[in-house]
C-alpha cells in the first residue's frame, strides 16, 4: 500500500527509475568484465560467476522498473551506449580490468548491500521486502565477485596502482552531494524524509551513515588485505567527516 503523501511517492519513483538505470548498467558492465577476466585467463568460476551477475542485473533492473511504475514513474529507456569504462586513461590493461572489479564490484556492490541491509531493518513486509531481500542477496555475490577477484591479483600487485584512485571509485558510488550541508526545497526536504523508509529509500542522512559505516568497516580492510594503500581513501573520507560551511562543494 503506497502511503498518499504525493512528493515522498514522486521522490520513491525518482529513486527506483534511477535504480532501474542503474541495474541495467550493471547487467551491460558485468556481460563486458566476464570477457576481460575470460581473455586475460582468470579462474573459469570467477568468469562464471560474472556472466550470472550480468543476468542478475537484468532480473533486477525490471524489478526497479516494476516499482518506478507501481510509485508512478516512468520506466527509463535503455542504454544504447555501452557503459564507460571506469577506469583513467593511463593504466595498464591488467589495472584497468582490476579497476573496473574493485569500482564496481568492491566499492558500489558492497555499497548496495549496506543500503539494502539498512533497507530491509526498516521495510516490514510484503512484495517490497521480498524485491529488498533478492537484491541484497544477489548484491552480496556481485561483492564477493570483486573481493575473488582482486584476491586472484594479489600475486601480480596489480593492487598497488590503485590506492590513488579509490577516493575517485567512493565519490563516484554516491550520490554528488551525499556530504553538503541541506539546502532548503521541497525536493531535498523530500530527501530526508523518514517516512522514506516505506517506500524502499533511505533517507539522505541515514544514507551518509550507511557509507560511512560500509566503506571504514568493510570496503577499506577488504582493499588494505588485497594489497591496495588506503591511505588516499581515509584522507578523502576524514575530509567528507569535518562538517563542511555552506558553499565548500568539494
Ligand atoms: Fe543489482
Ligand atoms: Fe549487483
Amino acid at each position: 500500500v503506497i502511503p498518499a503523501d504525493p512528493p515522498l511517492v514522486a521522490q520513491a519513483a525518482r529513486a527506483w527509475r534511477f535504480r532501474c538505470g542503474v541495474e541495467r548498467e550493471a547487467e551491460a558492465r558485468f556481460a563486458r568484465l566476464a570477457g576481460w577476466l575470460a581473455r586475460a585467463g582468470l579462474p573459469g568460476p570467477l568468469v562464471e560467476l560474472c556472466r550470472r551477475s550480468s543476468a542478475d542485473e537484468g532480473r533486477h533492473a525490471r524489478l526497479c522498473a516494476e516499482l518506478t511504475e507501481r510509485h508512478g514513474g516512468e520506466v527509463p529507456a535503455p542504454p544504447v551506449e555501452p557503459p564507460a569504462v571506469l577506469a583513467p586513461a593511463g593504466l595498464p590493461p591488467r589495472a584497468v580490468l582490476l579497476y573496473e572489479a574493485v569500482a564496481a564490484c568492491c566499492v558500489t556492490e558492497t555499497g548496495s548491500v549496506g543500503v539494502l541491509t539498512a533497507l530491509l531493518g526498516a521495510v516490514r513486509g510484503g512484495s517490497l521486502r521480498r524485491a529488498l531481500r533478492t537484491l541484497a542477496a544477489d548484491e552480496v555475490r556481485h561483492s564477493r565477485l570483486g573481493w575473488a577477484i582482486l584476491a586472484a591479483e594479489r600475486e601480480r600487485g596489480t593492487g598497488a596502482l590503485l590506492g590513488e584512485h579509490v577516493p575517485a571509485m567512493l565519490a563516484a558510488s554516491i550520490e554528488p552531494d551525499l556530504f553538503r550541508p541541506g539546502v532548503p526545497g521541497p525536493e531535498l526536504d523530500a530527501g530526508e524524509d523518514p517516512a522514506l523508509l516505506e517506500l524502499g529509500v533511505l533517507p539522505r542522512s541515514l544514507r551518509r551513515e550507511v557509507f560511512v559505516r560500509t566503506t571504514t568497516e568493510v570496503v577499506l580492510p577488504g582493499l588494505e588485505e588485497g594489497g591496495v594503500d588506503i591511505s588516499p581513501a581515509r584522507a578523502w573520507l576524514r575530509e567528507r567527516l569535518v562538517a563542511p560551511g555552506p558553499g565548500k562543494s568539494e
